[in-house]
């Protein structure tokens, strides 16, 4: 029996994306999910920020970092990936002869629309001494145009490996790029993009949860705004979020990302408590995008191997070099 509440999110489209679902559903359809795995010889990669169940029954949790190396090494036939649009994208250019699929395709993602990569090319062409350093929460299309893809876990690390007599062109999301400026000291020209839900979080509202859990912790996202980030403990990336958790003698955590987070928090570190940074007025910290996935269309994707993620084989070819070089540079000491 499928309970739709008042508070369900909604997708882009107006309708109920994550309606609830009963105890007894959620446990068949993890079954069905299991067998469907093996006999498509599967593998399901899921983001952090996915709902608690997706996340039980996946191979794999983690940032976008952990999900592109995982999806670089997996000899699995078939790709499930629980995330958004972008991220199953990687993974088909990493995969080009595998099946790709997402449990739904209009899992877009904010930082994404904001860069058309028409728009991106014609700054581009008014500089020739740019290097294009992509976040890869952006188009494949993108990604064919740029010199180096990033993840907030890796950002600084590529951006101080950047060819030093170029002029540093990051897209497409301001508050990173700034973030990562602060880190290297390297000049970049940023691209005007940012993650809708992550710039809901106000320096007033942090400012009074910590008054109000003055032993906790405050960790941000780097994707958060300037404001916040200057109160934040720890600014770092979602599987970095884990292991400065797992590290701290804190008992209590302020945390400011997605919600999906603080369900793969609470598994990785039983005992400590984690509380979800306050936004103003709204229930913003949950991802339109990323809840657009639910089990039931995780199931029904690998019952039907559709939607697929296909792409243009000019697009995956340009696209991989970038990406390929994040990964070897990651993987330097
Ligand atoms: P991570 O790579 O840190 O998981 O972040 C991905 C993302 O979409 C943040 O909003
Ligand atoms: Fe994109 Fe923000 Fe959603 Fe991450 S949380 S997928 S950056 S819209």
């Amino acid at each position: 029996m499928i309970d739709v509440t008042e508070n369900t999110p909604r997708g882009r489209s107006g309708v109920d994306v994550r309606p609830g679902i009963t105890p007894e559903r959620l446990s068949g359809l993890s079954r069905d999910i299991l067998v469907l795995k093996k006999k498509l010889n599967a593998v399901i990669l899921a983001h952090n920020y996915q709902v608690g169940e997706i996340q039980d029954v996946a191979d794999f949790v983690g940032d976008s970092l952990g999900l592109a190396q995982q999806a670089a090494k997996t000899s699995a036939d078939v790709i499930v990936f629980c995330g958004v649009h972008f991220m199953a994208e990687t993974a088909k250019i990493l995969n080009p002869n595998k099946v790709v699929i997402l449990p739904d395709k209009d899992a877009g993602c904010s930082l994404e629309e904001s860069c058309p990569a028409s728009k991106l090319a014609e700054l581009q062409a008014t500089n020739p001494n740019f290097w294009t350093i992509a976040y890869i929460n952006c188009s494949a299309e993108v990604k064919a145009l740029s010199d180096v893809i990033v993840t907030s876990g890796n950002a600084v690390k590529i951006v101080n490996a950047a060819p030093i007599e170029k002029d540093l062109l990051f897209v497409p999301d301001e508050n990173l790029g700034a973030w990562v400026i602060e880190q290297t000291g390297r000049p970049m020209r940023l691209w005007r993009g940012d993650c809708y839900v992550h710039v809901e979080w106000t320096h007033q509202a942090i400012s009074r949860i910590r008054r109000e859990y003055p032993n906790a912790p405050i960790v941000a996202h780097p994707e958060c705004t300037k404001a916040v980030r200057m109160l934040a403990d720890e600014v770092c990336s979602t599987e970095r979020m884990v292991s400065y958790c797992q590290r701290s003698p804190a008992r209590e955590f302020v945390i400011a990302t997605e919600a999906g987070m603080l369900h793969r928090l609470q598994k990785e570190c039983p005992g400590k408590t984690f509380i979800p940074a306050p936004t103003e007025n709204c229930r913003c910290n949950e991802c339109r995008f990323m809840k657009m996935n639910t089990l039931e269309k995780v199931h029904d994707c690998m019952a039907r191997l559709s939607p697929q993620i296909e792409l243009a084989p000019d697009i995956i070819q340009r696209a991989r070099l970038p990406i390929d070089r994040m990964l070897e540079i990651s993987s330097r000491p």
